[in-house]
């Protein structure tokens, strides 16, 4: 979603702030801009469309050593040149990015701005208004940015230029993630570190509604009441070359290859000097200590969930609720006496999800999140973390975090049912190896997932994915990323409840793609495959070794039945991505989608 870059220093910050913009492209937008300063000159190049054509209208004969950029997901306004940030007040005094949003804008725009002659549609040029409105009243730039921030109400990161002060970029934050990085000389801000990795690897975390006075020099952070807070800065651990595509057309293929790495690095990073895969016991003893747990997510994070839930269930015994956190914010269910709640989120930056895990905590309940993001809002708010050691996911598309985050999930339930007396017939260890090996497989077939896709998916208008038991929440991920990036309507469902209606939609040729891999609904999965292909259906039957049949279309190395989705999950992946560049889409940037999605 809506990205910022901001530098100030001795050097043209124009380069600066494209390139940390470039970097933030992953999180999906559709307009982008910066504005730079020299002196009392501020010039404003904005474009719709991508950085490339930014990049293309930005007049390289200016220079500046101040500058503010911005990536924008349209929200209120369409994508436009007008609609795209930076946004300026009426006289041009202040200059303005701002991503989140603010939800009294109408009011603040009736009740404080009468007479404004507003030149976009976004709910952001009301904060530039309204600082220009209090410094026309009297109040020095500082107080005004005060003032404007008490009347604001929803979500925020900001950054503000005045031209009539160079030497100042005026930051602030709420629920909108936002990072002060530290320089020699020259400071900057940022979404996401990623963004400025390219000048330094030195970040402050912001906290919500703390404003923050950057200079070349010096970071002042303050609370909105005016009270100096001290903050140690903290190293961003990412390699740039993790943020690199290398050799790969797309990041999407390049972190499905990474997936065997990632299951291995999760192994190491979960292991005690034993050699045994380990939790902190805090966490451990607050599972144990509850007697029900949520499991609140979206996406692709939900539904690794469902197999969190299955994993917990089975192995540790403990009941297990899965919620989508946009419901369970507005739509919470009645809770168990001993609630511990697990928000699983890969950015740990979702809006949705944060804004759950604020109830929880304000109910005054343990929540513990497992995110691949250290220092993310979700991990900073929550009372434990486990981290998914996955590195950075840069496609929109979530496929090394979703297995990432079943690895992870399963050490939890493995280390629980320990815990809980309930030892398994398995060596986790040994079995995650086998799967990472079984992914590696997987991922050396890629013709075989190409021609798949090729087969099926080139010219469908829709698709469908139908499992049992756990092979249903991989038909649901499979669905989700086919739909994705490849735009075909694609729907997954629980074998048996197509032909509670959905299978009046199987027309000739329709592609099914069943998993199959678990022995307990072997028959009955094949026997719903029967029921589409009397219909019509064009059935591509995913199943695993040991189960298989002549009819199956791929077959899946065997690994554990508790753990096949880490495995029948990849062949969804590289199919979608190869039915996605057979349609031409954007794999990595699918239309209309953010990676991170920060607003509610
Ligand atoms: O960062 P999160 O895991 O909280 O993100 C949740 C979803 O937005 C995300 O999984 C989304 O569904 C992916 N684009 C799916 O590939």
């Amino acid at each position: 979603m809506c990205g910022i870059v901001g530098y100030i220093g001795n050097v043209d910050a124009k380069e600066i702030l494209l390139k940390g913009l470039e970097k933030l492209e992953y999180r999906g937008y559709d307009s982008a801009g910066i504005a730079v300063q020299t002196g009392n000159e501020i010039s404003v190049f904005k474009e719709k469309g991508r950085i490339a054509d930014l990049r293309a209208a930005v007049d390289s004969s200016v220079t500046a050593n101040t500058g503010i950029g911005h990536t924008r997901w349209a929200t209120h306004g369409v994508p436009s040149q007008e609609n795209a940030h930076p946004h300026q007040s009426t006289s041009g005094r202040f200059t303005l990015v701002h991503n989140g949003v603010i939800e009294n804008y109408d009011i603040i725009k009736r009740e404080a701005l009468q007479g404004v002659n507003f030149v976009s549609e976004t709910d952001t040029e009301v904060i530039v208004q309204l600082i220009e409105k209090y410094v026309n009243e009297g109040q020095d730039v500082e107080t005004a940015f005060r003032s404007m921030l008490k009347k604001l109400e929803g979500s925020y990161a900001l950054a503000l230029l005045d031209k009539e002060n160079d030497e100042t970029i005026f930051v602030a934050k709420n629920k909108s993630p936002l990072l002060v990085g530290l320089g020699e000389d020259f400071n900057v801000v940022a979404s996401d570190a990623m963004a400025m990795l390219q000048v330094t690897d030195q970040y402050v975390e912001l906290m919500d509604k703390e404003i923050v006075i950057v200079t070349k020099e010096n970071v002042t952070i303050q609370t909105l009441n005016g009270e100096t807070v001290e903050r140690a800065p903290y190293t961003a651990e990412i390699d740039a070359s993790d943020i690199e595509k290398g050799t790969y057309a797309h990041y999407m293929l390049k972190e499905i290859d990474e997936q065997p790495l990632v299951m291995r690095k999760i192994m190491q990073a979960y292991q005690n000097d034993a050699g045994t895969l380990t939790i902190d016991n805090d966490i451990v003893n607050a599972i144990d200590a509850a007697d029900r747990l949520y499991i609140v997510a979206c996406g692709t994070s939900y539904h690794a969930g469902l197999v969190g839930k299955q994993l917990i269930e089975n192995m540790a015994k403990k009941p297990v609720e899965v919620h989508v956190a946009s419901e369970f914010n507005y739509n919470m269910p009645l809770l168990s006496e001993k609630p511990l709640f697990i928000f699983i989120s890969q950015s740990g930056e979702t809006a949705d999800s944060r804004a759950c895990l604020v109830q929880v905590k304000e109910k005054g309940h343990k929540a513990l999140t497992i995110t691949n993001v250290a220092g993310s809002t979700l991990s900073r708010e929550a009372d434990y973390t486990l981290l998914l050691h996955a590195g950075p996911e840069i496609a929109v598309a979530s496929t090394k975090a979703y297995t990432a985050q079943i690895a992870v999930l399963a050490i939890l339930a493995n280390v629980t049912a320990e815990k809980r007396g309930y030892n398994q017939s398995f060596d986790l260890a040994q079995e995650l190896g086998i799967v990472a090996n079984a992914i590696e497989a997987l991922c050396d077939d890629k013709e075989e997932f190409e021609a798949i896709a090729r087969e099926y998916l080139s010219t469908t208008r829709n698709a469908f994915f139908i499992g049992r038991a756990v092979d249903n929440y991989v038909g649901l991920e499979g669905a989700l990323k086919l739909k994705e990036i490849s735009y075909i309507q694609a729907e997954g469902f629980a074998g048996g409840e197509l032909k509670h209606g959905t299978i009046a939609l199987i027309e000739d040729g329709t592609p099914v793609i069943a998993i199959a891999t678990q022995e307990k609904v072997n028959l009955s999965i094949r026997g719903n495959v029967k029921e589409v292909v009397a219909r019509g259906a064009n059935p591509c039957i995913i199943s695993m070794k040991g189960l298989d049949t002549d009819e199956d279309r791929y077959v899946v190395p065997e690994v554990h039945p508790y753990f096949t989705p880490l495995v029948s999950v990849v062949p969804t992946q590289l199919i979608a991505y190869y039915a996605a560049l057979h349609r031409d889409c954007d794999v990595d940037k699918p239309r209309n989608l953010a990676k991170s999605v920060t607003v509610e």
